[in-house]
């Protein structure tokens, strides 16, 4: 069985001070609730305090971005191997870094590659525009960023994988559990075709965009779907904490 995951994408959200805020907000509550990992990306510039203010809890941590070199001149660039000794995961791919910085598929799965190579497990974004969508080029679409982000990777074991609809992200106009539990499910016979069986059943693979307590059982209860990225919701400790709390109800029902 795959090990549920909701991970929160803060995005360029929080000062210093205000992460401190949100995580003493939500970490107990949070630590409480098994059989999901539960994972909060905050800026960089928070890591190193998150850490610390997690210790000893089931609380997990990832960066929403790395550079692929491992070190150099690279002004204002941060490395996997920097942040080995702050987290466990980092998010790669994600469309606003793919629009707003260009980052490329050939950029992407170098990403992945040096994410792996020091041991931190890539959350690799993938995800179709809405005029695509809506032009039916979804399945072409998904498959070609998966395709060329997974050159060169052997071993998914560490790899987890986000279906996130660029049309549903931060638009409030989720996709329905249904045509996300399709994609995902497509998604993995891709992964089979591209590996084996075997590792396409044991990698995890989210949904993101616009979840929220209202609308997170929908996409939980899908067989294909283990689990969500969350962005705007994971700011709001009660939001967050009810999108983990169904996951793993709903997950452990499941599961009998
Ligand atoms: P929203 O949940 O705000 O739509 O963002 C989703 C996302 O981009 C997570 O990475």
């Amino acid at each position: 069985m795959r090990m549920p995951m909701i991970a929160g994408n803060w995005k360029m959200n929080t000062t210093v001070g205000e992460a401190i805020e949100l995580v003493n907000e939500m970490r107990s509550r949070l630590d409480e609730i098994d059989n999901v990992d539960k994972v909060i990306c905050p800026p960089f510039i928070s890591l190193a305090t998150v850490k610390e203010l997690i210790k000893g809890s089931s609380i997990k941590l990832g960066a929403q971005n790395i550079y692929f070199e491992e070190k150099g001149a690279y002004t204002g660039e941060i490395s996997p191997l920097m942040l080995t000794e702050l987290c466990e995961f980092v998010i790669i791919g994600h469309s606003e870094r793919r629009q707003y910085f260009n980052e490329t598929d050939e950029i992407i799965n170098k990403k992945g590659q040096s994410a792996l190579k020091v041991g931190l497990k890539p959350i690799l974004c993938i995800g179709e525009r809405l005029e695509q969508n809506e032009a039916g080029l979804t399945a072409e679409v998904v498959t070609k960023q998966l395709r060329s982000a997974l050159v060169g990777i052997d071993d998914l074991s560490k790899m987890i994988i986000a279906y996130e609809p660029i049309w549903a992200i931060g638009t409030g106009r989720a996709a329905t559990g249904k045509q996300a539990n399709n994609t995902i499910g497509f998604i993995r016979q891709t992964i089979s075709q591209l590996y084996d069986k075997g590792i396409a059943q044991n990698v995890r693979i989210l949904y993101g965009g616009s979840v929220t307590a209202a609308n997170a059982s929908d996409f939980v209860q899908q067989y294909e779907i283990d689990g969500a990225l969350v962005g705007g919701a994971s700011l709001k400790t009660n939001e967050f904490l009810s999108i983990v709390r169904l996951t793993s109800e709903i997950k452990g029902s499941l599961r009998g």
